[in-house]
């Protein structure tokens, strides 16, 4: 069985108290999960966060980080400053910063390369906007984001990323891709992790599923062959529900 991960997205919520009441309300009710857990707060409030989670199960991850490792970039946050408050991940190429914030691939490149350099585990977002999908272009867009987010990393690096596919349709919209439709993506993505490097880098490959996942349908998703985890959004903000999502199986 591959290594799942069930994250928590929090997006722009909570205050830097109420992401500790969180955390700390999280880590009760998670920690004798069966999977890997992961919460992604905001930057202000990964140190509290990253306190409250030292030395337990959950891995702490940033939401996005600059593409270089210091100097004259207002209002940008490194690597460095994420390493130095114990974040071991961070999320790269999610779909509000490649449309809200209009990120690039090879943007996401630098930044995929720079948090392997740093030992941190990159997630790498990516999905296709509804006209791709209804242009019969979601495999394309999917293939284009992995070759290009991907490019220049070995495959023995590979082993320390996860890919986070997320229909942006589906993203806080209530909808969900069904399951068939988001494991036959999954698959193909698979298929094409195949080609760019081996059957068993593929294989062993994390890849996750995004985009409106909450306790009501996890369990028909979690079933599919190829979806190893989810990156949760809305659902991951109250701790029962996210508590929910991390023990799916119980
Ligand atoms: P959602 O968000 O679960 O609210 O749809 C998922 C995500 O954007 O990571």
């Amino acid at each position: 069985m591959r290594n799942y991960l069930i994250a928590g997205n929090w997006k722009m919520n909570k205050t830097p108290s109420e992401a500790v009441q969180l955390a700390k309300e999280i880590l009760t009710l998670v920690k004798d999960s069966d999977y890997r857990v992961m919460v992604a707060p905001s930057f202000v409030c990964l140190p509290g966060v990253a306190e409250v989670l030292k030395g337990s199960n959950i891995i702490v991850a940033a939401q996005n980080m600059a593409g270089t490792e210091e100097g004259a970039f207002t209002g940008e946050t490194s690597v460095l400053m994420l390493k130095d408050l114990a974040v071991d991940a961070v999320l790269l190429g999610h779909s509000e910063r490649r449309h809200i914030y209009g990120e690039s691939n090879e943007q996401i490149n630098a930044k995929v390369k720079l948090a392997l350099k740093h030992g941190m585990m990159p997630v790498l977002c990516i999905g296709e906007l509804l006209e791709e999908r209804e242009a019969g272009k979601a495999e394309t867009v999917c293939f284009e984001q992995l070759e290009k987010g991907l490019a220049g990393v070995s495959e023995k690096e590979l082993d320390n990323v996860v890919i986070a596919y997320e229909p942006v349709w589906a993203i806080g919209t209530g909808k969900t891709a069904t399951p068939d439709d988001a494991d036959a993506i999954h698959a193909s993505c698979r298929k094409k992790i195949a080609e760019m490097y081996s059957a068993a880098a593929a294989e062993k490959m994390v890849i996750q599923y995004g985009g409106s996942m909450k306790p009501e349908n996890i369990k028909e998703l979690m079933a599919m062959e190829n979806i190893d985890g989810g990156l949760i959004g809305g659902a991951s903000l109250k701790a029962d529900s996210f508590a929910s999502l991390a023990n799916f199986n119980k």
